[in-house]
């Protein structure tokens, strides 16, 4: 069993980085292999400003650690600094076909009605993703629920490789299959945070507006503002789960209570059920200023700390090549490059 995860180091790193990923990635490393991977290669598909680049990338490694994540246990590493990603990327972008890329929903997405102006690399950045995973023949992918569509790409990938080369891979290997189809991994009471100004999009480090997101960085001003002007609608908070119906954005709020205080959603309902709106968003800010500021005090101290994280992230980049190497080369042999 292995894990395989990575964040983009394209801005701020946000609650639903945090509840929808990290939160999984620091209780799997007790347990099993984790590699965690700034995936820098993924956020120059769309532009990056390359005098913020670096930082951004210490940013990330600073939140890794901040919350918890172990680099003795983890092996956690910049994507850029282990070629083999690129380079089993391009062997991939033979395998997969332009129609299955045609369905991914994030592109469109994102692309909007600029597709004709987005960059190549958005188009066929499921592909490079799927080569993260497969490079390490992970086994388990813990992510939001946004990038399940990513990693049933890379499912269908990898069963094609299989197929495509299956006695050539039954020769040289002398196993039936070469690579692992991976597991996504979407647990947890919330596995979608929501924008706290509108409870139908997700929360985002390419929204515009800051009040939309709580940020790691925050301090408790910020979160406190942001949280008080949440939006919220007027009906009183109900008393069963299946009375919220499409109130989004208490669903949201209550959503991120319980994935911080780790209970369900009736639990927490339990507490608010009939209280007014202002008794839930006082908690949740006490909760949030608890939880989330000790984590982004401790990411501002790590931030500064630069030599001790490139030298992190080298020793995990040549961690994770003693794995990534030996899987390409006998990828090359098994498609008759070497
Ligand atoms: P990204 O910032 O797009 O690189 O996302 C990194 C990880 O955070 C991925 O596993 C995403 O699924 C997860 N993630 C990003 N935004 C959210 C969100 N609003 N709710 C839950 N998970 C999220
Ligand atoms: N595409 C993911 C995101 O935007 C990040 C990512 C890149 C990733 N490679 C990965 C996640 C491999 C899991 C496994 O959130």
């Amino acid at each position: 069993m292995r894990v395989f995860s990575g964040i983009q180091p394209s801005g701020n790193l946000h609650l639903g980085n945090y509840l929808g990923a990290i939160v999984n990635f620091v209780k799997l490393q007790n347990t099993k292999q984790c590699i965690y991977c700034v995936v820098d290669l993924h956020s120059i598909t769309v532009w990056q400003d390359p005098e913020n680049l670096k930082r951004n990338i210490h940013e990330i490694t600073a939140g890794f650690i901040a919350s918890g994540l172990d680099p003795s246990k983890s092996i956690i590493f910049n994507q850029s600094s282990v070629q083999e990603h690129a380079e089993l990327s391009w062997l991939l972008n033979c395998v997969a076909r332009v129609g299955w890329l045609n369905r991914m929903t994030q592109f469109k997405e994102k692309a909007g009605k600029n597709k004709e102006k987005m960059s190549v690399g958005l188009y066929t950045y499921p592909i490079l993703m799927a080569a993260d995973i497969l490079a390490y023949k992970a086994t388990h992918v813990p992510v939001g629920d946004d990038q399940k569509q990513h990693i049933e790409l890379a499912r269908d990938i990898a069963q094609k490789f299989n197929i495509d080369f299956h006695d050539r891979i039954l020769e040289i290997t002398n196993e039936e299959e070469f690579f692992v189809l991976p597991e996504p991994q979407i647990t947890g009471p919330v596995t979608r945070v929501m924008s706290l100004r509108d409870g139908q999009k997700k929360m985002s480090s390419s929204e515009l507006s800051d009040m939309t997101r709580i940020n790691l960085l925050d301090n408790a001003d910020q979160i406190s503002n942001k949280i008080k002007k949440a939006k919220t609608d007027s009906a009183p908070i109900p008393e069963k789960m299946s009375e919220i119906n499409n109130r989004y954005e208490l669903m949201n709020l209550l959503s991120i209570y319980a994935g911080i205080v780790g209970q369900s959603h009736e639990e927490v309902l339990n507490v608010f059920s009939g209280k007014q709106f202002s008794y839930l968003k006082d908690n949740l800010t006490e909760l949030l200023v608890q939880n989330i500021c000790p984590i982004g005090n401790e990411m501002k101290k790590i931030i500064n700390e630069k030599e001790y994280l490139e030298k992190t992230l080298k020793e995990g980049a040549e961690k994770a090549r003693v794995i990534a190497i030996p899987v390409l080369a006998e990828t090359k042999k098994i498609i008759g490059l070497a």
